[in-house]
């Protein structure tokens, strides 16, 4: 498929349409304020992902209300967060984010991390409540598509065994140096749509060789490179940033492209830029 501009969408596996970029809220209300997600709406982003966890909920509701622009043309994903699991803490927790966002619909709806903790031995219960409760609240039209975040494919396979509704999305760490393959096919085979956080590797690999070496042969920024590398994989990139030309530039990905051979090159780059957060381990502090 050909995408021309960030308000291009896919179409996810219930039919519901999701534009291909996103813009990502985690550190995005700095100061406690609203300016940066008003930059953003007026940059002309309108699918924006936010989380309970972020504490950006409030401020994206406050701007969103404030731009004027009706609700239904912006795409808005929230996630519950890992102490939030479970079928009654799963639905309070939905509820909650609703009046946070000032909206009365969501149109994506994630469970943050499959494990409340990597030492947690009840995880398959708990994510097959949670994701009962998810199945209630997309039937009963309260949220308009239902997904995953940072499930490895043990996690989804224990869900698939006997949900009604099959998760839509899985976001997932995913940029240049740390593109986890196993989870990306696991995923396409089962026509779920990946997300990619911190697409750009929150600034970790833009000084990486390759990435610095083809920015320049395409007369873009690393950042750019990154940011079409996720987009020539069909998965969507949900780039946070703070200053409008930054805003602007990462939505500069369509008048270039990357050749077959550069995107083999950089999905067999060495290792780089990984969070150390992984859903079975203590956060690993990786040295950079
Ligand atoms: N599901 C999950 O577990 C999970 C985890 C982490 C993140 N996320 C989501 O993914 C979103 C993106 O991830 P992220 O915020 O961790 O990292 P990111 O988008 O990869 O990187 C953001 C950082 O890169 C800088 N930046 C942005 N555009 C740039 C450009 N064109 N050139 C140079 N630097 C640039 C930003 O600085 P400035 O702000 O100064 O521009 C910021 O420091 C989050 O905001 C959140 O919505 C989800």
């Amino acid at each position: 498929m050909r995408l021309t501009g960030i308000s291009d969408t896919y179409v996810l596996n219930n039919g519901v349409e999701i534009p291909c970029v996103a813009f990502g809220t985690y550190k995005a209300a700095e100061g406690d304020n609203v300016e940066i997600l008003k930059r953003a709406i007026a940059c002309g982003y309108r699918y924006f992902d936010t989380a309970s966890f972020y504490g950006t909920e409030t401020y994206l509701g406050q701007a969103v209300k404030a731009s004027g622009i009706p609700r239904e043309e912006f795409f808005i994903t929230t996630k519950m967060w890992k102490d939030e699991m479970g079928y009654e803490a799963a639905k309070e927790a939905f509820a909650k984010s609703l009046e946070r966002l000032g909206t009365d619909y969501l149109d994506l709806y994630l469970i943050h991390w499959p494990q409340p903790s990597p030492d947690c031995r009840e995880w398959r219960t708990i994510d097959a409540e949670t994701w009962r409760a998810l199945e209630e609240l997309y039937e009963a039209g309260k949220v308009r598509a239902i997904g995953l975040s940072n499930f490895l494919p043990h996690h989804v396979e224990n869900l698939l065994k006997n949900c009604r509704v099959r998760p839509m999305v899985n976001q997932i760490e995913f940029h240049p140096g740390h593109t986890q393959e196993t989870v990306v096919a696991y995923c396409k085979e089962r026509g779920i749509l990946v997300q990619a956080w911190s697409p750009i590797g929150r600034g970790r690999v833009l000084e990486d060789e390759l990435i610095v070496e083809l920015a320049a042969k395409y007369s873009v920024s690393p950042a750019q490179v990154c940011l079409r590398y996720a987009l020539q994989r069909g998965v969507v990139p949900l780039p946070k940033s703070s200053s409008e030309e930054r805003m602007r530039q990462n939505q500069d990905l369509f008048s270039f492209e990357l050749t077959e051979e550069d995107m083999y090159r950089i999905g067999a780059m060495p290792p780089a830029g990984w969070s150390g957060e992984h859903p079975e381990r203590e956060r690993v502090r990786v040295k950079r």
